[in-house]
């Protein structure tokens, strides 16, 4: 196997990692990327066929220690569907989604666009930051109102998300796993509270019923609202600003927004573009041998751009749907992301309005990816709307 070095976090990389993924394709199934010590697929049949694939999975069959300070953290996220596999993980998506119905997503269409249309209605003159005016207020309001917590608390689920997330950077402290630990019991208190009086026809409400049908445990529901609340907005943030950008700067802006420019979007350029498995039993793939524990790196930002798969892959071309296949923006096998249809919702009815109102957007300073690579998102995007 080939091994390639590129610092993930290296700033002309994470401006263009697409050529790194180009050169990783072509040099075989599996390679090497020495800077995470891992072999890491680049192929979209790669990726598809390793995220469908029962012999891997989230979990870690040699998991690390839990010391005492990390315990608040670990008593939310060993209940979250992200980190387990079945039986348990089918058990409870099956559950959560008995309350996270399509009807009830796609119900919330009316107000995606109403609320699109209150944030640009709010657009301060002059140059401004659309991370902070749009991006960031949509996906994060329309994920509590969906929840049914106080949409003004956003900010604060924000931080407790945040300081969560600080568990998975690759050079944590123990001061990241305290506050990650002291975040995750704050989050708890919160929802414990909310659970007292849930806001009616709320999914938090749904979801107690299924827990008083015993069919979930109070933990199990405490993670799927914690989860929610985390898988539900960073990734709609950036998807919004890397749509945005790249249509201005393709000089794209103002196209009619329908389905398949919000599916070109999600491939063209996503914002989460590795995501790891564990051999759950040593296994062959590919001609390489997988010791049970062993990672592989799916690149989910690179198999969008297989050129096997996507004629022409950087060229951005929303006419290549419906009959190309889906990118693997959203994952694929046990893990599809659960809230696909919902971010699609606001992706389409979030662009639509602001391509209306705004069909000459433009933007004042060439944006700037932030120099992490555990999402692939703008730093800031500030642009005129007059
Ligand atoms: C454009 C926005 C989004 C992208 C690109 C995205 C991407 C993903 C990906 C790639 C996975 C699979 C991870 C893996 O296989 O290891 C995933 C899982 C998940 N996502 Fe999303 N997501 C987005 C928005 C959302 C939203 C809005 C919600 C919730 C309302 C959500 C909830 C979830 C949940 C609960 C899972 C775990 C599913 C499971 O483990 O069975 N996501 N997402």
């Amino acid at each position: 196997m080939e091994h390639f070095t590129q610092s993930p976090t290296d700033a002309a990389f994470v401006q263009d990692p697409y050529a790194f993924y180009d050169r990783l394709r072509a040099a075989g199934p599996l390679v090497v990327w020495a800077d995470y010590d891992m072999p890491v697929a680049a192929s979209h049949t790669v990726v598809s066929a390793l995220l469908r694939d029962r012999r891997f999975g989230r979990e870690d069959p040699f998991p690390p220690p839990r010391p005492a300070h990390q315990a608040g953290f670990w008593a939310i996220e060993d209940h979250s569907m992200l980190e387990l596999e079945p039986p348990r993980h089918t058990t409870l998506r099956a559950q959560v989604m008995r309350a996270f119905t399509s009807r009830r997503v796609t119900a919330l269409a009316p107000e995606i666009e109403a609320l699109s249309h209150q944030l640009i209605d709010e657009f301060p003159a002059g140059e401004f930051d659309l991370l902070d005016a749009f991006a960031r207020p949509l996906p994060v309001r329309v994920i509590a109102r969906l929840l049914g917590v106080p949409e003004e608390d956003a900010p604060l689920l924000l931080a407790w998300s945040n300081a969560m997330v600080g568990m998975y950077q690759a050079r944590r402290t123990r001061a990241d796993e305290f506050a990650a630990a002291t975040a995750a019991t704050e989050f708890t208190t919160y929802l414990h509270d909310i659970f007292k009086h849930p806001q009616p026809e709320s999914l938090i409400e749904q979801l107690l019923i299924v827990a008083q049908e015993g069919k979930l445990s109070r933990a199990e529901v405490t993670a799927t609202c914690v989860l929610l609340l985390n898988a539900g907005h960073e990734a709609t943030v950036h998807t919004l600003g890397n749509g945005i950008a790249g249509l201005i700067g393709m000089g794209l802006w103002g196209a009619p927004v329908t389905p398949d420019l919000v599916e070109e979007v999600l491939r063209h350029d996503p914002p989460l573009h590795m995501f790891t498995r564990y051999a759950l039993a040593d296994v062959t793939v590919q001609g390489h041998d997988f010791r049970r524990g062993d990672r592989v790196g799916l690149l989910l930002g690179a198999a969008n751009r297989d050129p096997a798969v996507y004629a022409a892959p950087d060229r951005f071309d929303p006419a290549r749907f419906p009959d190309a296949p889906t990118s693997t923006s959203f994952g694929a096998g046990l893990h599809f992301c659960l809230g696909a249809p919902l971010a699609r919702l606001e992706l389409l009815h979030g662009l639509r309005a602001l391509a209306t109102r705004y069909p000459t957007l433009r933007m004042t300073v060439p944006p700037r990816y932030a120099a992490i690579y555990h999402f692939h998102g703008l730093e800031r995007l500030h642009v005129r709307a007059d």
